[in-house]
């Protein structure tokens, strides 16, 4: 298949390009597109046939349910059976923006989208081109990450062209992408809601509109202690580099020396090495590729970076990455969630 990838202005959308994408969606076929988060891999929701090429196009296991983005409060209704109170409460507050709702779904909404399940996740996403794409095809778009499952999330159009060239039919490159992460996802359909995957959008700031919210304790933990998370997604093993990463926790002065350590014999013994550093770190690692994934001080960059440094490990080829942890509050939480299962869940203190 010929892939057409189509550059947009994200302060000026070129309509031409807008309707291009959108009869293929109404066509039954598959656009890739930008998002606030990530790219997503966009097919027409309702259409079961649609949906089944995306599965094929990610190799994403089939119990794996996409997540319906759409771009007006009204096409809800269609698409579930209620929303409750909290769940209303929510969207007004966040939405547009990266956070997605789960509810029980509505028989319009075929279970080839949903992986099966009786709920499907919703979402209305904030970035230009995603809306007007979602407004102008006038169906609710099913979109996945659009990479290749298993490989890090893409944030640039060159990481969906690596994974998807030749397997779909369209890229719409908005350019980077501003999150870098992908998006809160809240389970609706109990009293209290439930996080099932930590995003920009945090336990407090939904916790501030509709008081308590619930954790799946699956999320920060590896598979083999015996809970399964209840996001079907996040027992795959996931955003992972070709290489073994290792990252180290305590503190920083013992991070650097262990890694500086590990390191050095990795070198002697011929092995490439890839560090994950901070910009404040950057500068004392004197061996091995170094890599800075943002600034301590400042999550959004880390977030933001995330992926793409994942990706580069990757192009560089090296044998093993160690990397360093940060802090599990707020959007760290996020960012130690994805970090974690890029690693396979291997953190040594130090
Ligand atoms: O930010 C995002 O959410 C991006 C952009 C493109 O919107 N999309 C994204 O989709 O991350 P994906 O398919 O890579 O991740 C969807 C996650 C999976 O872990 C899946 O299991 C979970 O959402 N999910 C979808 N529907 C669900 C449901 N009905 N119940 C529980 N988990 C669900
Ligand atoms: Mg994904």
């Amino acid at each position: 298949m010929n892939t057409i990838v189509r550059k947009v202005d994200v302060s000026l959308i070129d309509k031409t390009i807008m309707e291009e994408a959108s009869e293929i969606l109404k066509n039954g076929g598959m656009v890739a597109f930008p998002t606030e988060t990530v790219y997503g891999l966009g097919a027409d929701a309702l259409d079961e046939e649609a949906s089944a090429k995306i599965y094929r196009a990610k190799g994403r296991p089939s119990d794996n349910p996409l997540i319906v983005h759409i771009s007006d409060m009204e096409q809800i209704d269609r698409l579930v059976k209620r929303v409750p109170d909290k769940a209303r409460k929510i969207m007004e507050r966040f939405w547009p923006g990266p956070l997605t709702v789960i509810l029980e779904k509505s028989d319009i909404v075929p279970k080839g989208t949903t992986g099966g399940l009786d709920t499907v996740a919703i979402r209305m996403p904030s970035h230009p081109v995603a809306m007007e794409l979602i407004r102008v095809s006038g169906v609710p778009v099913a979109a996945p990450s659009a990479n290749v499952s298993g490989r890090p999330s893409p944030t640039q159009s060159s990481h969906v062209e690596e994974d998807l060239c030749g397997k779909i039919d369209m890229i719409i490159d908005g350019g980077p992408v501003g999150i870098g992460i992908e998006s809160t996802i809240v389970d609706c359909t109990c009293d209290t809601p439930v996080i099932l995957r930590p995003g920009y959008i945090t336990k407090e700031m939904l916790e501030d509109i509709i008081g308590d919210v619930d954790v799946d304790k699956a999320l920060m933990k590896p598979m083999s202690e015996g809970v399964v998370p209840k996001a079907p997604g996040m027992k795959y093993k996931h955003y992972a580099p070709k290489a073994d990463l290792t990252m180290y926790h305590g503190d920083i002065k013992n991070v650097e020396n262990k890694i500086n350590e590990m390191t050095k014999a990795d070198t002697a013994a011929g092995r490439k090495v890839g560090i994950i550093a901070s910009d404040e770190t950057l500068d004392k690692y004197p061996l091995g590729t170094v890599i800075s994934i943002g600034k301590r001080s400042d999550e959004d960059t880390i977030a933001h970076n995330l992926y793409r440094v994942l990706r580069e490990f990757d192009s560089l080829g090296v044998d093993v990455i160690y990397g360093e942890t940060f802090e599990d509050n707020r959007l760290g939480q996020a960012i130690m969630n994805r970090l974690l299962k890029a690693a396979g869940y291997h953190v040594e203190n130090v």
